[in-house]
């Protein structure tokens, strides 16, 4: 068996441990990293579930669609009309076309940093060892000083709801759709469930969203959910709450599926079904014989406030040990790591807290910090600034006038708590709530500042204009 040696070797290569490696070798460490994922055509490919399965391919088909329900439904209100046609099998080879070269993107930066990608799966021995089961069956030991584990998440599973992916569905799979379901079943009505809803109502399907839970989309602050269960029932999603599924069954090319639906038992035929029913770590496998590691009791490795896994020189980030299972968060943990190990700091200016949410629904929603009602059960005097893009001059002009900007600051001291959006390019609007929050911004502060006209982003300032005095244009 062949043995190298490296400074740090990266097991995974997703954004926690693709961004990781790059830092890495950028700071001076010699860098491996281990990766499994093969690509649709079945070739190893860098990025993980993000580039892969997840972020990127879904946001691809969620601008296609997007496209198409606009050129579809809504290019008349501009004076454009023409006949809309849809071509599936050229919209998949578009998002396959846009993570390829996306993945061979990444693959070019490892060389160009030179970090040394291994391909195959990665199993931590000992806390200096890593075997490499190449995936033509090698086996190869990569010893190192510092080994980081980033090996992410994969779809959870429901006993009595067998994913075969040609009738029921992972998120991974039902991004893969040939042809349009014409009735749609999507369990789940977290950010997965909606986004691909999403997708496929647009182009056609009939979707209907059972949820387990009565409330909708109860992460988010109360306000946003109301507003977009609002918006997306009007947009012809069926959402039933209360329905937790407790089977689904193959029959004659259709999906039975039986759930519960405010305690009495109910069946609805489906042509396909996608489970959306959250993600678990990726950590079944990620130790030959007892390497040392510590899981909690869902799988998620324990690390401390350092995110050191072992001792001093194992470390691990990212969905696998839990927390916002989001690509920028695992990203963002991973640099800290990294400079950890190559400059010695330690794990200041990490804030959990700045971390945005996104969910690319149309209109999308973002937010960042805290929510009203988190605050007011911390019980804090909150005070919040709202302001409807109904008022803003470029919405108007842009025919996106749905939804707000919300702003919510502590009454006492006007520092920002939280800002949530729900309308047009919210996921780009987030990010200066993000650094307002980062810099410890009041209200005040944000409202004082220049933004330009006609923008989107005066309904955020405008909002930091309500939550600190009066908005001038509502
Ligand atoms: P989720 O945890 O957000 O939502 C799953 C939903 O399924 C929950 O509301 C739960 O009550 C419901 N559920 C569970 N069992 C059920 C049953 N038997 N019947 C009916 N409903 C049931 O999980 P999701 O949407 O799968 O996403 C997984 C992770 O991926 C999330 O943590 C999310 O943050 C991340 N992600 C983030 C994206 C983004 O940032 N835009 C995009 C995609 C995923």
């Amino acid at each position: 068996m062949k043995e190298e040696k490296f400074d740090l070797v990266v097991i995974g290569g997703g954004p926690a441990g693709y961004v990781s490696a790059i830092k890495a070798a950028q700071l001076g460490l010699k860098t491996a990293c281990v990766d499994s994922q093969l690509s649709v055509d079945g070739k190893p490919a860098l990025g993980g579930t993000c580039l892969n399965v997840g972020c990127i391919p879904s946001k691809s088909l969620l601008d296609s669609s997007h496209h198409y329900e606009f050129m579809s439904k809504h290019a008349g209100s501009h004076g454009i009309y023409g006949e809309v046609t849809i071509n599936i099998s050229q919209m998949q080879e578009r998002k396959d076309k846009v993570v390829s070269q996306l993945t061979s993107g990444i693959a070019a930066l490892f060389n160009k940093n030179k970090v040394s990608w291994f391909k195959g799966k990665g199993k931590l021995t000992s806390k200096t060892k890593t075997l490499v089961i190449g995936h033509d069956g090698v086996e190869q030991i990569l010893e190192s000083t510092n080994i980081l584990i980033t090996v992410g998440s994969l779809p959870i599973s429901l006993p009595n709801i067998p994913v075969d992916n040609k009738y029921i569905f992972d998120s991974s799979g039902a991004i893969h759709f040939q042809e349009v379901p014409k009735k749609l079943c999507v369990i789940g009505s977290g950010v997965i469930g909606l986004e691909l809803g999403s997708v496929w109502r647009r182009l056609g399907s009939e979707v209907t969203i059972l949820e387990a839970m009565p409330d909708f989309l109860s992460v988010a602050d109360k306000d946003i959910a109301t507003e977009t269960k609002k918006i997306m029932l009007k947009q012809g999603l069926k959402i039933k709450l209360n329905s937790k599924v407790r089977s689904c069954e193959v029959l004659r090319n259709k999906v039975s599926v039986t759930f519960d639906h405010n305690g009495s038992e109910t069946q609805e035929k489906f042509d396909k079904v996608v489970v959306a029913v959250g993600r678990k770590p990726n950590t079944d496998d990620i130790c030959k014989d007892n390497c040392g590691l510590q899981l909690d009791e869902k799988g998620f490795i324990l690390v401390d406030n350092n995110f050191r896994a072992i001792e001093n020189n194992v470390y691990a980030a990212g969905d696998c040990i839990g927390g916002a299972m989001l690509a920028h968060k695992a990203s963002e943990e991973g640099i800290k790591i990294v400079e950890q190990i190559a400059l010695g700091r330690n794990n200041k200016g990490f804030h959990q807290t700045s971390v945005p949410w996104i969910i690319y629904t149309w209109p999308e929603i973002a937010w960042v910090g805290k929510t009203e009602q988190e605050c007011i059960l911390e019980g804090q005097k909150v005070k919040s600034g709202k302001f409807p893009f109904i008022a803003s001059g470029r919405s108007h002009a842009m025919g996106e006038t749905e939804g707000f900007v919300k702003i919510v600051t502590n009454a006492e001291t006007d520092m920002i708590m939280g800002v949530h959006i729900i309308g047009a390019n919210a996921s780009e609007l987030i990010s200066e709530a993000v650094v307002a929050m980062e810099f410890g911004s009041s209200a005040e502060d944000l409202a004082r500042i220049i933004h330009g006209h006609p923008t989107l982003s005066e309904s955020v300032h405008e909002a930091a204009l309500a939550a600190y005095q009066r908005p001038i244009h509502y």
